[in-house]
């Protein structure tokens, strides 16, 4: 199938006007992307200062390829910005809420404060029939809820209808993601809601891109089901790990050998520091949450253990560093190889990287921590790290360098070059991207999640034999 260039175009005239509400991650890529597709998109957020940055072309966060999407609609004159939710209401045909939904404080379960008030505070201004669509992560039950609520306050009552949207998008990937995704999922309560949002991604829909259309209910579990099989599968290999590290096999040759048969694939199966950031963790506990609260807490029980396999890579991280320093972390030099929660992203949202410097720091040691993109978000979250600039001044004189999120900077390093910067040739592959023998053999200890200490070299007349 010819693949139609959507990077396009002119103004859909009768097309369905669309506002994005929570101009986050999430939703200034939706808006951005939106219009790029053709339509007349109204970004809206409650706070100024990020209005402002995207109104005068400056995306707030790190995200490849953003920046030039954001430059192009703005040019187009199809994405305006506001704070003004009165000139949204009257602006939107459908209305996509993409508001934040973090683990609440104290607990398990989502924060659907934002949620509520999006779609409170759009509802009670909307005058002609228009449709509410839910885009964040919630807990399943929330779509019905929600409609109760904003037909109470609506002025139009029923005729304001509600669907859900979930998103797939991948930090890193993001206008990829949106524009070809690799699926649509609708959760709709009716025909004309299906019709409207078969209108909105009618782009996307033309490329062949296939569509999951069900009720509200199923297209919230899709996202929470969805994040939860990818946290478990990384979770899964992980656990392996953990075996291969008292048995002295390797993680990875496993895993290797796991991907080649295609029912398992070898997607979310790489083997390392696990996940982080701000989807997987906070959507697993709040699944499990949910599932408790509905009475069938048995039923994804597993997930605590998901949560617990990863975790616990981060202490064994700790774990192996002291080891390797000789059995105490205290005064020791180590270098941080990154602070976000995977690379191409500045996001250092329950960040394993940044959640291992903080533990070695409380142990004593010296931690200094370079990450490309992530140094300003992580100084905030950790003020008492240091930070510096670049990869050489991070491995000058370290006792042990830890590799925490793979930038390719970190992969394509040099490892005698940086073996000249460094005190002691320590070096811990959390994420399993080093070429372990250009280590070696450059006179580094090289370790690594999941395997062996030294590959056992067979001497020469063995190999022949
Ligand atoms: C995740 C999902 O992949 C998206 O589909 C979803 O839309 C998004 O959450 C969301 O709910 O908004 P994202 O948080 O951007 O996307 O990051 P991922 O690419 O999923 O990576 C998550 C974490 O898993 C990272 O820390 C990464 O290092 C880790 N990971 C990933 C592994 O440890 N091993 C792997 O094999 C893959």
């Amino acid at each position: 199938m010819a693949t139609q260039n959507l990077d396009l175009v002119t103004p859909r005239v009768g097309s369905p006007r669309i506002t994005v509400i929570g101009t986050g991650y999430l939703g200034a890529t939706h808006a951005i992307c939106m219009a790029v597709l053709g339509y007349d998109v109204l970004g809206v957020d409650v706070d100024p200062a990020k209005i402002d940055a995207l109104a005068s072309g400056r995306v707030p966060f790190y995200e490849p390829g953003l920046p030039e999407k954001l430059r192009e609609a703005l040019d187009a004159g199809r994405l305006r910005f506001t704070t003004d939710f009165d000139e949204a209401a009257a602006f939107g045909d459908v209305h996509f809420v993409c508001v934040g939904t973090p683990q609440a404080p104290g607990s398990h379960a989502a924060d659907l404060r934002y949620v509520d008030s999006a779609f409170t505070e759009l509802a009670r201004r909307i005058t002609r029939k228009a449709l509410l669509v839910g885009k964040s992560t919630v807990p399943v039950g929330t779509a019905d809820r929600l409609t109760a609520l904003v037909q109470e306050v609506s002025p139009i009552g029923t005729e304001l209808e509600l669907a859900w949207n979930p998103e797939f998008l991948r930090e890193g990937f993001a206008v990829e993601d949106t524009l070809h995704p690799d699926r649509l999922v609708f959760g709709v309560a009716s025909e004309w809601a299906e019709e409207q949002l078969r209108r909105v991604f009618r782009p996307i829909l033309e490329e062949g891109t296939p569509l999951v259309v069900g009720d509200l209910p199923t297209a919230e579990l899709v996202k929470a089901a969805a994040n939860s099989f990818l946290a478990t599968k990384i979770s899964y290999i992980n656990a392996m790990a953990e075996i291969c590290e008292t048995t002295g096999a390797d993680v990875t040759v496993l895993a290797e050998a796991l991907s080649h048969d295609a029912r398992i694939g070898g997607k979310f199966l790489k083997p390392g520091l696990g996940f982080g950031g701000g989807c997987l963790p906070k959507d697993i506990r709040a699944f499990r949450h949910r599932a408790e609260e509905l009475g069938v807490g048995d039923a994804i029980s597993f997930l605590d253990q998901v949560d617990q396999i990863n975790l616990r890579r981060r202490s064994r991280t700790v774990d192996l560093a002291r080891e390797l320093v000789g059995g105490s972390l205290d005064g020791v030099k180590v270098a941080a190889l990154g602070a976000a929660f995977k690379p191409n992203s500045d996001d250092v949202r329950d960040a394993p990287a940044l959640d291992v410097a903080r533990m070695l720091y409380l142990e004593g040691a010296n931690v200094v921590v370079y990450d490309p993109e992530a140094n300003v978000n992580a100084h905030r979250v950790y003020p008492d790290l240091d930070y510096v600039e670049s990869l050489a001044e991070v491995v000058d004189g370290a006792d042990v360098v830890l590799l925490l999120t793979e930038w390719d900077e970190f992969r394509d390093a040099d490892p005698a070059a940086l073996g000249v910067l460094v005190a002691e040739r320590r070096i811990i592959d959390t994420r399993n991207v080093l070429d372990a023998e250009a280590y070696r053999s450059a006179g580094w200890t090289y370790r690594a999640l999941g395997r062996p200490a030294a590959v056992e070299v067979p001497a020469e007349s063995e190999a022949v034999a």
